[in-house]
């Protein structure tokens, strides 16, 4: 089998930072990441495109579907609660979208140019043996189905192109080192789970073009990340978080979905990309 690395076709470079104070959170609670990144924007957004997302009522999803629907590409909603995805795209706001509880994933598969797979577990709760269990299992879990409905499809209503979500906790993490594409997975278990989620990924049938996004912690204003950690942190400051002096790579909301969009068409787009 291909490997991950001999996939890697495409580096993408990033520039991101912000003050504390920009964001009004806590002085001593800083976050500096700096890394470039060329990002190739070479696609043609005008073809209509049929696009089924899984993790489309979470933070990420939410915003990626509002942008595919408002260019009018029709999107699939993957969700295990047809009533919870009703409330977050509202038929009125969101006409033409189709919502699927599992057992309609197949059709909805079927018949899609392209897959994105946002889903499982949030990972910031509290770790219990059994929410690590659950955290590993609901990735795999999900990639497994979406991976089994692809490569089951037949010719002709196969999507092409698989965009799978992976984290920049591949790499574990250093406060010295500096990752990139290439750089070998960690030694923890963030980093077990990512390549399991990321070996799942790579069983889809060869000929439908597979992005494997590792992704850094994710801000934006509603919700996400900085919503759980600042008060996380305000609770353990001085404590398991650190000093609240630590750094963490971290990508706006807008810059992952327009990635996750880019990605879906532009051919370029293939292998493991790291993004933050
Ligand atoms: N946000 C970040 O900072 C960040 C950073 C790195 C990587 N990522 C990865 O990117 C993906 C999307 O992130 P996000 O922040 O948008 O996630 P999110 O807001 O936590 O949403 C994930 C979605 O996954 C589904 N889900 C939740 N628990 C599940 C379970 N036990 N089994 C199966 N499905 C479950 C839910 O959809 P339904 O209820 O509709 O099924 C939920 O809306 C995630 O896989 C995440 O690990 C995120």
């Amino acid at each position: 089998m291909e490997s991950v690395s001999n996939r890697v076709t495409t580096t993408l470079t990033w520039s991101n930072s912000i003050s504390t104070s920009s964001l009004q959170i806590p002085q001593v609670f800083s976050i500096r990441c700096t890394k470039r990144l060329r990002v190739c924007c070479a696609s043609d957004r005008t073809q209509k495109m049929t696009v089924s997302v899984t993790g489309a009522t979470g933070f990420i999803g939410k915003r990626l579907v509002q942008r595919l629907h408002a260019d009018k590409h029709s999107v699939r909603v993957l969700t295990r609660s047809r009533s919870k995805a009703q409330l977050i795209f509202p038929v009125k706001e969101f006409p033409g979208i189709l919502i699927a509880e599992e057992r309609d994933w197949k059709d909805c598969i079927q018949g899609s140019n392209a897959v994105v797979n946002l889903a499982g577990l949030p990972i910031s709760t509290r770790w219990s043996p059994e929410v690590k269990k659950e955290i590993k299992q609901s990735r795999i879990k999900v990639t497994s189905k979406v991976v089994d409905l692809i490569n089951g499809s037949p010719e002709g209503v196969r999507p092409t192109v698989l965009v799978s979500a992976t984290a920049v906790g591949y790499y574990g993490s250093s406060e010295t080192q500096v990752f990139d594409e290439r750089s070998p997975s960690g030694n923890d278990y963030l980093a077990e789970v990512c390549r399991e989620w990321e070996a799942t990924a790579l069983k889809v049938n060869k000929d439908v073009r597979l992005a494997l996004i590792r992704i850094g912690v994710v801000l934006g204003k509603d919700g996400g990340a900085l919503a759980k950690m600042i008060p996380l942190f305000m609770l353990f400051a001085g404590g398991p978080l650190g000093s609240g002096q630590q750094w963490f790579s971290w990508i706006h909301l807008d810059d992952i979905v327009n990635l996750i969009y880019e990605a879906l068409t532009n051919p370029s787009y293939k292998g493991n990309l790291l993004v933050f």
